[in-house]
């Protein structure tokens, strides 16, 4: 499917069907509108009058046009109240049209929608985003496949913004990649399918990579790593795929994924209705990282990037970690291991550790790290904790622009208490209050000095109900976000 910058305008436009946007409370159609009305015999009145039509945002009504004309069929998108309308409202929108045209079978379609706040180049890359990530369905495990009849999509009135089309379809690509690594299950996605993905990445792309096998952990001390993968009958993979730009780096950064590609708990089992089922997500963060390699190293920027995944399961065996056991991490810091489901933080903390010594200018992590993250912010908010204000700005405004939600939680210094061992230099997990910042807190240990930000994705990586931005599902939370701040 080809999508297109295009100068045509509404009433010169021909093909399959054209989606026009409508703002609520639209009495009359005005305009190229109006016109095109009458061109159409007054289909699109009709539709309006029919379907009591009011534009409310992400209602969408559809027609046939009926006799001889160069347009098929009709497609109305509401825009909701005029005062409100923004780059999201876009999202929405063209998610709306990209599901309408599917259902539709739609082969050619135009879409014609206002640009918001004179950005051409905005407009068009958030049609192109939203579209994309609508259309996205994952049947990659049904015997019957549903494939898009959609043949060309053309964009009215955004001529001359090939770029940021081109740019928006890469990085939908990186977003369905993510999405496709987290929908998949545990007997699918592994930790050594992790790491052949990634060396399929660096084939692909130009990455560098560098694979460390259980013995390197070792011989680097991973021991809180390697501690969680012990019980596990697949090999752990410590993945390190690197995008270097031509020339010199403006900034230096590392992006690292929680990669369990299950999490059982581990002899701290998960019980009856904890979602034990659901914990194939549990390498969300390792996907979105992925995910974004995929998209940066198509889109080329003038920063040095480190995507790390630090992939194994957490299991139960005879070779399990027993709950008390004491690790020491590859910075020579022990913990008590008080809770073996406390997992994703002890694979990061070797990780961590690791990235700081690439001396960077910021590491970022993303992990589906607590329960008690999803239970302060939701399903749709990610946590955002950083000990360096401006890479949190950083963060927020790349969130800001990609249409995905954070809200920034306290590092309260205070709460390690919680983690005080009495008999290491910490446990793993603290009581069961503020369960998401002593998280944050038992991360923190392993950073030195470098600016470091650390995101709980385990809301928003998944989502049973439909948003009407994607499908029900994995998310491909944050990809976008990632693109966003290595770019800025
Ligand atoms: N992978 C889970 C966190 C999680 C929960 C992700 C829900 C996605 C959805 C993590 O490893 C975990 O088990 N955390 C425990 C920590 C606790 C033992 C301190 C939790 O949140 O219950
Ligand atoms: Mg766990
Ligand atoms: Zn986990």
């Amino acid at each position: 499917m080809d999508i297109r910058a295009v100068d045509t305008t509404l009433l010169n436009w021909t093909g399959d069907a054209i989606a026009v946007g409508l703002s609520e409370g639209t009495t009359e159609l005005t305009g190229e509108l109006a016109q095109l009305n009458e061109q159409l015999s007054r289909t699109i009145q009709e539709l309006i009058t029919d379907n009591e039509f009011e534009g409310k945002i992400g209602t969408t009504a559809v027609s046939r046009v009926g006799g001889d004309h160069s347009i098929r069929k009709i497609i109305l998108v509401g825009l909701g109240k005029t005062e409100d309308y923004k780059l999201d409202t876009l999202r929405r929108a063209a998610a709306s049209i990209s599901r309408v045209a599917k259902q539709e079978k739609v082969k050619t379609l135009g879409i014609s929608l206002p640009v918001v706040g004179d950005n051409a180049r905005s407009t068009a890359q958030i049609i192109t985003e939203g579209f994309l990530l609508a259309l996205h369905q994952d049947d990659r495990f049904k015997s019957e496949k549903k494939p898009t009849k959609l043949e060309t999509v053309d964009l009215l009135g955004l001529n001359g913004q090939d770029e940021a089309v081109r740019q928006a379809d890469l990085i939908a690509s990186g977003v369905i990649l993510a999405r496709e690594l987290v929908n998949a299950p545990a007997n699918s996605v592994t930790p050594v399918t992790m790491a052949n993905l990634a060396e399929q990445l660096a084939t692909d792309y130009g990455l560098a990579l560098e694979i460390l096998e259980q013995a390197e952990c070792e011989a680097l001390g991973m021991g809180a790593f390697l501690g969680v993968a012990q019980a596990s009958d697949l090999p752990p993979k410590f993945i390190h795929l690197t995008y270097k730009p031509e020339g010199t780096p403006r900034k230096k950064v590392a992006i690292i994924g929680k990669s369990l590609t299950f999490d059982s708990g581990g002899l701290n089992i998960k019980g009856a209705g904890s979602g034990i089922e659901t914990m194939k997500m549990d390498m969300g963060g390792g996907a979105a990282t992925l995910g974004a390699a995929k998209a940066l190293a198509q889109l080329k920027p003038d920063v040095e990037v480190h995507f790390i995944c630090a992939a194994t399961e957490n299991m139960i065996s005879g070779k399990a970690m027993h709950p008390g056991d004491i690790l020491t991490a590859s910075n020579g810091k022990t913990i008590e291991v008080n809770n073996t489901d406390a997992e994703g933080r002890l694979t990061l903390a070797d990780a961590l550790v690791f990235a700081e010594k690439l001396e960077l200018d910021a590491i970022v992590d993303l992990a589906t790290l607590t329960g008690a993250c999803v239970v302060a912010l939701g399903d749709d908010i990610a946590g955002l904790w950083s000990t360096n204000p401006d890479l949190a700005q950083q963060i927020k405004d790349a969130a800001e622009r990609a249409g995905e939600k954070f809200w920034e939680m306290p590092m309260e210094e205070k709460y390690f208490d919680g983690l005080k061992s009495g008999i290491a230099d910490m446990k793993n997990t603290g009581p069961r209050a503020g369960g998401s910042i002593t998280a944050a807190l038992f991360l923190k240990q392993f950073i030195k000095e470098t600016p470091w930000a650390h995101l709980d994705i385990a809301g928003p990586v998944w989502t049973d109900k439909d948003h009407g931005v994607n499908n029900t599902g994995a998310t491909g939370f944050p990809v976008r976000t990632l693109v966003n701040w290595v770019m800025s």
